[in-house]
């Protein structure tokens, strides 16, 4: 389904497609799949599907518990999932990366820790700093810190153009902030925040630095060892179903230093040191963070996931997404009545694009393209005060990877001029 050939494709486009057995698939109707909600959740290669299988059907049983080969076997796959993991971001050390079971419950992890965290306790007069165009996950945790704590919660304006409002940095991140809460690519608008400029701020007035990387961390090649101190995150969120791994896990990076001072999240088996009745103290990290049996076969699929990423290589990933939603700017252009929603230049922008068509309301939009194998999202994409930025209460929102083609953006260009007329707009 590959045409035209645009500079910045992956190669062996049709290659890599084999690699995602679901692409194949042909839905009601006889229509082919074109699957483009991938900011949603992305399909899986068979070498992810593979690594599960053959943990279930050979190596399966619970980790750093079991006194036999088969425990031995699965704590060794786990803890190599950890280091792929830790190699696909460039984390310093290994150990500073925490499986969740998702990108959610690692920034709740965050805000709930910073309730109690000694010297880096948010508490009454203190102020955490988010934006508005952050993704419910990471606007609801740092609500409920600041409301049970008695400290302020502010955040970044966006302007017309879907950007940050950075005029207001200083007013906003002050001796004041306690933590600054930003995600690196909207999932909404697309954009890519430039989150070096806001830790440098953030880092000079001793602020926490947390960044929701579960739009960045697929898209983005991640060398955190790689950034200058001052604009490496504290903490880093993400999920592994975005990054082609499956869904049930997530990922916390933290800097050691900072992972040290924050207490215990959840406690339970295997994040302990010694539990007495009278008290208990706790593993050091990562397993301090993961308590009960974990998501070890998810984990393995996210480690094979990274591996896979890493095999193509995340700068081709990146130009890939780049070309293809140049091209996919350009195609809905040309539909009348159609208003994008974030920033028009695909170089400032990830692969998720939102969009608006007067007289349709998007639900019906999906719907439509839906009759015709399209696959899209609708509604508020978790992210209802960006949408209210807008003066919308929801938007389609079409969203690219590494497996989608030209040809797949021209059948959802072709859809939505189908949309129009279905609808008899002039
Ligand atoms: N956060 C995911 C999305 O944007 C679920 O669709």
């Amino acid at each position: 389904m590959t045409s035209p050939e645009l500079p910045g494709l992956l190669p062996e486009l049709e290659v890599v497609r084999k690699d995602f057995p679901i692409l194949e698939r042909v839905l009601a109707g006889g229509v082919p799949l074109v699957y483009l909600d991938s900011a949603n959740t992305s399909q899986k290669p068979q070498v992810v599907i593979d690594a599960m299988v053959d943990h279930l059907e050979r190596h399966n049983a619970n980790i750093a518990r079991a006194m036999h080969q088969l425990g031995a076997e699965s704590t060794v796959a786990f803890e190599a999932a950890r280091d792929k993991v830790a190699a696909f971001i460039g984390a310093p050390e290994r150990d500073e990366v925490i499986f969740t079971k998702n990108a959610s419950e690692a920034l709740n992890l965050a805000a709930n820790t910073l309730a109690w965290a000694g010297d880096r306790q948010v508490g009454p007069g203190d102020e955490v700093v988010i934006t508005e165009m952050e993704h419910h996950s990471n606007i609801v945790p740092w609500q409920l810190l600041t409301q049970r704590s008695g400290a302020t919660l502010r955040w970044f304006g966006i302007t017309d153009d879907g950007h940050l409002d950075l005029s207001t940095i200083d007013d906003l991140i002050t001796e004041r902030t306690k933590v600054v809460a930003v995600t690196w690519v909207s999932n909404m608008l697309g954009t890519i925040n430039p989150i070096a400029e806001i830790a440098r701020r953030a880092h000079q007035v001793g602020a926490l630095v947390v960044v929701d990387a579960s739009q960045a961390a697929p898209q983005l090649p991640i060398d955190l060892a790689a950034m200058p101190e001052d604009e490496r995150p504290d903490l880093m969120a993400f999920t592994g179903h975005k990054v082609v791994g499956p869904t049930g896990i997530g990922v916390l990076w933290g800097r050691r230093a900072v992972l040290d001072q924050l207490p215990p999240f959840l406690g339970g088996g295997e994040m302990i040191e010694t539990v007495r009745m009278d008290g208990s103290t706790y593993a050091p990290i990562p397993h301090k963070f993961e308590a009960g049996t974990p998501p070890i076969v998810e984990a393995i699929g996210l480690g094979a996931a990274v591996e896979y990423l890493g095999h193509l290589g995340m700068d081709a990933v990146h130009a890939h997404e780049q070309a293809i939603t140049a091209y996919a700017l350009d195609g809905l252009a040309t539909v009348p009545g159609l208003t994008i929603l974030g920033p028009t230049d695909a170089a400032l922008r990830g692969g998720a694009i939102a969009f608006e068509i007067d007289g349709v309301h998007p639900h019906d939009i999906a719907q439509v393209l839906d009759s015709r194998g399209v696959a899209v999202r609708a509604g508020h994409h978790c992210a209802k005060p960006a949408h209210a930025r807008f003066g919308v209460q929801s938007s389609t929102r079409m969203s690219s990877y590494l497996y989608t083609t030209p040809a797949e953006i021209d059948a959802l260009v072709d859809g939505l001029e189908y949309t129009r007329s279905y609808f008899k707009l002039a």
